[in-house]
């Protein structure tokens, strides 16, 4: 083999590798995305937490949520509501539980759409779409052990999550904590 040739063909192979690299990608792109949702359960829905790292792809959407729906309350974190409600949310700003909000401008809009649809999950078949955590199955699902107040809104989460002005909703006051340590 001449050595021009030799050169060529590791171009070629070079070339091969980083085309079948590009297509796998996008292949298990399209597969995922095709994949059908699964069915909610409690355990799944604790394995995508807020303050799991979120892969780098959805962070513009995190930080534009968290700046466009985390001013007048603590921002709340996709999996407690069906895919259904946030759509509604973004979709209806002039109606926003008695407030009047501004529509998030586009593409902005579509960013935080695309994090808040893939953190949450569908509605079921003939369930009401909830506008309260309160009636949020996915919410209650989150919650196995605590007793909810029917009265709960966006205001008291902080109560029992002290880090939730830093979306960190994993992070219990310590009577949980402990309590939490002792269930296990
Ligand atoms: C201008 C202030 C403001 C902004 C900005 C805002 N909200 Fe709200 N939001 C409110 C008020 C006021 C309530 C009702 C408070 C109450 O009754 O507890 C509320 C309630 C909610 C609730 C209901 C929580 C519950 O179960 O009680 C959700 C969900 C919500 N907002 C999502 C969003 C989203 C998503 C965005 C961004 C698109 C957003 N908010 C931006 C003012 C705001
Ligand atoms: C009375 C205490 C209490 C209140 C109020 C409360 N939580 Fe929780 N939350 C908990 C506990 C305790 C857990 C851990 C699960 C369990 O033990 O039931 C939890 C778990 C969660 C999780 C899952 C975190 C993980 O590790 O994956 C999310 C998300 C969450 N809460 C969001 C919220 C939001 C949003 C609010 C306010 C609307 C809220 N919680 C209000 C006590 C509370």
């Amino acid at each position: 083999m001449t050595k021009y040739n030799l050169r060529s063909q590791v171009i070629l192979f070079g070339l091969v590798l980083v085309w079948s690299i590009l297509l796998g990608g996008g292949m298990a792109g399209v597969l995922k995305a095709a994949e059908p949702p699964k069915p909610p359960n409690s355990e799944t829905l604790v394995a995508i937490n807020t303050i799991d790292p979120i892969p780098e792809r959805y962070q513009t959407g995190l930080k534009l949520y968290l700046e466009n729906c985390g001013s007048c309350h603590v921002a709340l974190p996709p999996e407690i509501l069906p895919t259904q409600t946030w759509q509604t949310l973004l979709l209806e700003p002039e109606q926003h539980y008695g407030q009047k909000l501004e529509q998030i401008p586009r593409p902005f809009i579509f960013i935080v759409w695309n994090y808040l649809r893939t953190f949450s999950r569908p509605l079921g078949e003939d369930e009401q779409t909830p506008y309260r955590v309160t009636e949020s199955r996915y919410f209650k699902a989150l919650h196995p052990r605590v007793d909810l107040p029917p009265t709960l809104t966006a205001a008291g989460c902080i109560s029992c999550h002290p880090g939730a002005r830093d979306y960190d909703y994993r992070r219990l006051t310590p009577e949980w904590d402990d309590a939490r340590k002792s269930a296990y």
